[in-house]
């Protein structure tokens, strides 16, 4: 039975996919709705005023619909479709609400057919994350998004508010957050960032882009006007205030509650300084005010911590707290914006690094590194938000590099987003594709990294399809193409599938043998903006395109598998031109070892030819020579006159 509802629903363009669907034979009703688009919450509201105008009879109350669990109750929806109309049962508007755009999809694709609909949601957490920290987005855009993510089911929208490069909420207690740091001299962000006053004629809520002045922010009541408006159609706003990383607009606005050892690029705050907890618990009682979510989430995510090394106060504050170390200064500083957070009756999410140095017990854990965080936090009995940055991180590329505009570096298509499965665990509540807009400018460009990808993200929330046989995923991608049409139609700007191609493996697929594939290496050099922990593959993957950033001299040392033979060290590094702007290097050098501890030389390159009237160039770098035995390779390599940065992408040995 579930096996045959699955194919039904793949017939139907239903996405995410219903629980359970049953088609009467044959018969296929005409279309109500022929120009539907996706609804705004004023027009769901008026089909809830007058149902019966949409050929749709509701009923809602405690008995209607029941879950097989508390929200299944609260959010699902059975629906009954014959010729005479359609029956909506739901035990609260908002399954009224998600039935309503589980019929306007089907009225959409021409599909109305006779038979009954039983939904719900398998998690009860489906979220998206919008950076509006690094780029601004004003009202009128995040209402047209939450209208889509209302139509998909999603149900939180996690806002994040500040990193460093720009503060987007208006606060009474904090009136100088946004006055100094909501608009920034430049269009890229960039740490520590050039910040500017508000200007005069500034509309809040809008996007200021002049030259040489960028930002904006909400003021209070337009986000209490997103919240509500939000709320109308299901979906929570869920805050994000960055502790105690990611911060560097206070050190703008506040150099008194950072290290004294600190500079500004520090973008931690003093956790040895009682004035920080004060200034904390300002905001946050201001914002836990503001916002009606059950959750506030606090961040705790690469919070540096090199000043704390050094600073006197937080020197005092481990030795009286008896911590070990800088780990346990944060876990105890997130430990106190949680107990503060829940003594005013919300909970805690935090992403996966709150649990270095001691996990709180009441935490929610969002686990965005390795899905491993997630598995361990959930098994010590916290609740676990997935957003694996391997397969939910919609920042970056969809498509083969060169056809698309400048994203994040990585590769999570739509596939990809589609491969991921949620651990089963009662204690995994969900699950929130993260938006992070350093390279995203625009309204459309968002729209275009968020959709279909956020398609993929519904199904995965609501819909289970460990089970779904493999025709049911074809279909799938049958019907995001439908629902691509439909959103077009709405005004909004989606990735077309039709252009989606492999990114080169050129590298692997012109070596003959990569001894190197796969291999773990270290660096020294790396562009501060980098993040180590991450890159670890990058160099070894066999794929162009994806390099690390160096400035100043660098370096790395690959360990090889096994002792070998080689005969060919090539580097391969990419030039660039614009906002990271990287040049190939002027010279390298590469050293073998077959114990790591004696190198000898193996040879110098220079760049034969550098094609700078191309805005992006890849460059081989080999060195030939035959070394028997080697088990370590280092290739140290010296920027171009002209600009410190260089970009390497991967080392073939051969
Ligand atoms: C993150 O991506 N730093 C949570
Ligand atoms: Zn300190």
């Amino acid at each position: 039975m579930f096996f045959l509802s699955t194919i039904l629903a793949s017939a139907v363009a239903l996405i995410p996919s219903p629980k359970s669907l049953q088609i009467s034979a044959g018969c296929v009703m005409t279309t109500p709705y022929e120009n539907v688009t996706v609804l705004n919450a004023s027009q769901i509201e008026e089909i809830f005023k007058n149902p019966s105008k949409s050929g749709i009879m509701l009923e809602i109350g405690d008995n209607c619909f029941s879950g097989a669990s508390e929200w299944g109750t609260k959010e699902g929806y059975r629906m009954e479709i014959a010729e005479a109309g359609m029956k909506l049962f739901a035990s609260t508007k908002a399954g009224a609400m998600y039935g309503i755009q589980t019929y306007m999809q089907l009225c959409a694709s021409g599909q109305l057919c006779t038979g009954t609909i039983v939904d719900e949601p398998s998690h009860r957490y489906r979220g998206i994350l919008f950076d509006v920290s690094r780029h601004f987005r004003d009202v009128a855009f995040i209402k047209k998004q939450l209208n889509a993510m209302a139509f998909l089911k999603l149900n939180r929208l996690h806002f994040h508010l500040d990193d460093s490069v720009g503060w987007r909420l208006e606060l009474d207690s904090h009136p100088e957050l946004v006055a100094s740091t909501s608009f920034r001299k430049e269009l890229y962000y960039i740490k520590p960032s050039t910040f500017l006053g508000v200007p005069e004629d500034y509309v809040p809520g809008t996007v200021w882009n002049e030259p040489d002045c960028y930002g904006g922010y909400y003021s209070k009541s337009q986000m209490k006007e997103i919240i509500a408006y939000a709320d109308s159609l299901n979906i929570t706003i869920i805050p994000e205030i960055e502790v105690p990383g990611h911060s560097g607009e206070f050190h703008a606005c506040h150099p008194e509650l950072f290290c004294p050892t600190s500079d500004a690029t520090s973008e931690s705050v003093c956790p040895g300084r009682e004035e920080t907890f004060k200034f904390y618990q300002e905001i946050l009682s201001e914002v836990i005010e503001l916002f009606p979510s059950e959750y506030i989430h606090i961040g705790g995510d690469e919070a540096r911590k090199d000043s704390w090394k050094t600073c006197p106060f937080c020197r005092k504050r481990i030795a009286e707290e008896h911590l070990k170390d800088e780990q346990e200064l944060q876990s105890y500083t997130v430990r106190r914006i949680a107990d503060f957070v829940t003594s005013k009756g919300k909970k805690i999410i935090g992403w996966d690094e709150i649990m270095e140095g001691g996990l709180h017990k009441d935490a929610t854990v969002m686990c965005w590194r390795d899905i491993k965080y997630g598995e361990e936090a959930a098994s010590q009995g916290n609740d676990v938000i997935m957003a694996p940055m391997e397969y939910l991180y919609l920042d970056k590329y969809q498509n083969s590099n060169h056809l698309e505009p400048e994203a994040m570096f990585g590769y999570v298509p739509f596939d990809k987003v589609c491969s991921f499965r949620l651990p089963e665990s009662k204690n995994i509540i969900g699950v929130q594709a993260n938006l992070w807009s350093e390279y995203i400018v625009d309204d459309s460009q968002y729209e275009y990294m968020l959709y279909p990808r956020a398609f993929a993200v519904a199904q995965l929330g609501w819909s289970s399809w460990e089970s779904a046989p493999t025709p049911f995923y074809e279909g799938f991608r049958e019907n995001v193409k439908k629902l691509s049409g439909l959103f077009r139609k709405s005004g909004y700007t989606v990735f077309d599938f039709d252009r989606e191609q492999e990114p080169d493996a050129i590298i692997l697929g012109s070596v003959t043998k990569h001894k190197a594939y796969q291999a773990t290496y270290t660096y020294m050099g790396l562009h501060p903006e980098q993040k180590p922990e991450m890159l670890d593959t990058r160099l070894t993957d066999g794929k162009e395109r994806t390099s690390l950033r160096f400035d100043g001299p660098g370096s790395v040392t690959i360990k090889l598998k096994k002792r070998t033979n080689i005969c060919v060290v090539c580097g391969v590094f990419q030039r660039k031109t614009g906002r990271d702007l990287m040049m190939l290097p002027s010279e390298v050098r590469v050293w073998v070892s077959q114990d790591g501890k004696k190198y000898s030389l193996a040879g110098v390159r220079r760049p034969l030819a550098d094609d700078t009237k191309t805005d992006w160039q890849i460059s081989y770098f080999p060195v030939f020579g035959e070394h028997k035995g080697i088990q370590y390779v280092r290739m140290d390599f010296t920027p171009s006159a002209s600009c410190k940065s260089t970009g390497l992408t991967e080392i073939i040995v051969e």
